[in-house]
């Protein structure tokens, strides 16, 4: 049985005095045995959001990293400035990251082996744009993003990997993916693992599902069989995001 995981993408929300106090607000209400939570905060707030969480069950994750050990690049975050500090996980290729920062298959690659290298669990993100969804292409596109996303990555890593599936139209516009939608592409990911991999490997991989998640629609996507939790943008700025939580 795998475990449930909600995460939470602030995105580029709330100044560090803020993420703070948004964490000692949600932090009874995300209470639970039953998932694992965690909280993708910006790199600034990741430090005091360590803080804050201690002693809950929230974990601190980031929203990005860079594929190389140090050096210069400027603006980068180094994946051992994060295990330093105790985060343990990172979002890795999200859609507006490959949008706006000109982020490829192949520099989630590379940073999804980094993250491997130094013990971070990646969240990798996949999903379709609203033309490609009309092309007929998703299942297709989705699968050459994970394919490419994984290229040497052990199946033992492989088994502890996040893959996010959020369709680009889904995300942040209130038009959530209908529940057949979500779980057949969550069900061709885990098909692909499979494929790529083992049996063993698709059923321990845990896939979520992210695109206007509210606490209205959680209960649902995350009965699937293939859904395996959600990565939470607007509603995780919210005590909607407790709700979701505890589905
Ligand atoms: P929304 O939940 O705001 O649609 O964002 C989804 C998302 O991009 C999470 O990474």
């Amino acid at each position: 049985m795998r475990r449930k995981i909600i995460a939470g993408n602030w995105k580029m929300n709330k100044t560090p005095s803020e993420a703070v106090a948004l964490i000692n607000e949600l932090k009874p209400l995300v209470e639970t045995q039953d998932a694992d939570v965690v909280f993708c905060v910006p790199a600034i707030s990741l430090i005091p959001a360590l803080e804050a969480a201690k002693g809950s069950n929230i974990e601190i994750g980031a929203q990005n990293m860079y594929f190389e050990e140090s050096g210069a690049y400027t603006g980068e975050i180094a994946p051992n400035m994060l295990t330093e500090v105790g985060v343990k996980y990172v979002i890795i290729g999200h859609s507006e990251r490959r949008e706006y920062f000109a982020e490829t298959d192949e520099t989630v690659n590379k940073k999804v082996l980094k993250a491997f290298e130094h013990g971070i669990t990646p969240i990798i993100c996949c999903g379709e744009s609203l033309t490609q969804r009309e092309q007929g292409v998703t299942i297709d596109f989705v699968r050459q993003q994970v394919k490419i996303a994984f290229l040497g990555v052990t199946k033992e890593q492989a088994k502890t990997a996040v893959i996010a599936y959020e369709p680009i139209w889904a995300i942040g516009t209130g038009k959530v993916a209908t529940t057949d939608q979500a779980e057949e592409v969550c069900r061709a990911i885990r098909q692909c693992i499979a494929e790529i991999y083992d049996d063993e490997t698709a059923n321990e991989i845990r896939i979520q599902y992210g695109g206007s998640v509210s606490a209205a629609s959680a209960k649902e996507l995350f009965s699937q069989a293939n859904i395996d939790g959600g990565l939470v943008g607007g509603a995780s700025l919210k005590t909607d995001f407790g709700k979701i939580v505890n589905y």
